[in-house]
């Protein structure tokens, strides 16, 4: 009787630990092993590096002065609560992001940071990191494309000036 009961309590932990494992492998399963290691998120070489959302293509000029101008009000409203340029604070700092990242990642990230987070590796290990979710601030394509501006041009300055 004891023995049973003992052996049927072993049977449900051991059940328990089988469908952890198998949520958590799921996400990386479902290419069937076949692409290794670049694309183990199973996202598009060029997911990976556009990012996932609404842009695909950005054209860059030459900066646009008075673009950068309405990008820096709008991130100063939007963005500041949460990012700095020259140092980390609730997210990553910002001031040099556009020579990590491409201006369709960075766009992506500012108009779609839900699937962002779900999905595109790099932005996964950064949740990780920061502990903290990038709040959706519901921009338009218009308004990502002038803080966009004003990062370029806050990095082609040196990173780190102003606010
Ligand atoms: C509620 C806080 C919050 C707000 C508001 C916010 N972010 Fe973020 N952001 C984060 C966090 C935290 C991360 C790191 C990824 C994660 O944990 O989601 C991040 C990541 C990013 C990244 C990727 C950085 C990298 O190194 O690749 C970019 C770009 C970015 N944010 C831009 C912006 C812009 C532009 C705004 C304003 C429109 C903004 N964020 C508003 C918290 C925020």
């Amino acid at each position: 009787m004891k023995k049973t009961f003992i052996l049927s309590g072993l049977l449900v932990l051991g059940l328990l630990a089988l469908s952890a494992c198998g949520g958590g492998e799921q996400a990386g399963e479902n290419q069937g092993g076949q692409k290794a290691a670049a694309d183990a998120s199973g996202l598009t070489q060029e997911q990976i590096e556009k990012g996932i959302g609404p842009i695909t293509s950005v054209t860059l000029g030459p900066i646009d002065d008075a673009l950068a101008a309405k990008g820096a009000e709008l991130f100063e409203v939007k963005c500041t609560a949460c990012h700095k340029l020259d140092k980390r604070y609730i997210g990553p700092p910002l001031g040099e992001v556009t020579a990590r990242r491409t201006p369709e990642f960075i766009m992506n990230m500012i108009l779609n940071p839900e699937e962002m987070m779900q999905k595109h590796p790099v932005v996964k290990e950064l949740l990780a990191q920061y502990m903290a979710q990038m709040a959706n601030q519901s921009l338009t394509e218009e308004e990502a494309r002038a803080i966009l501006e004003y990062l370029r041009k806050v990095e082609a300055e040196g990173g780190s000036s102003q606010p």
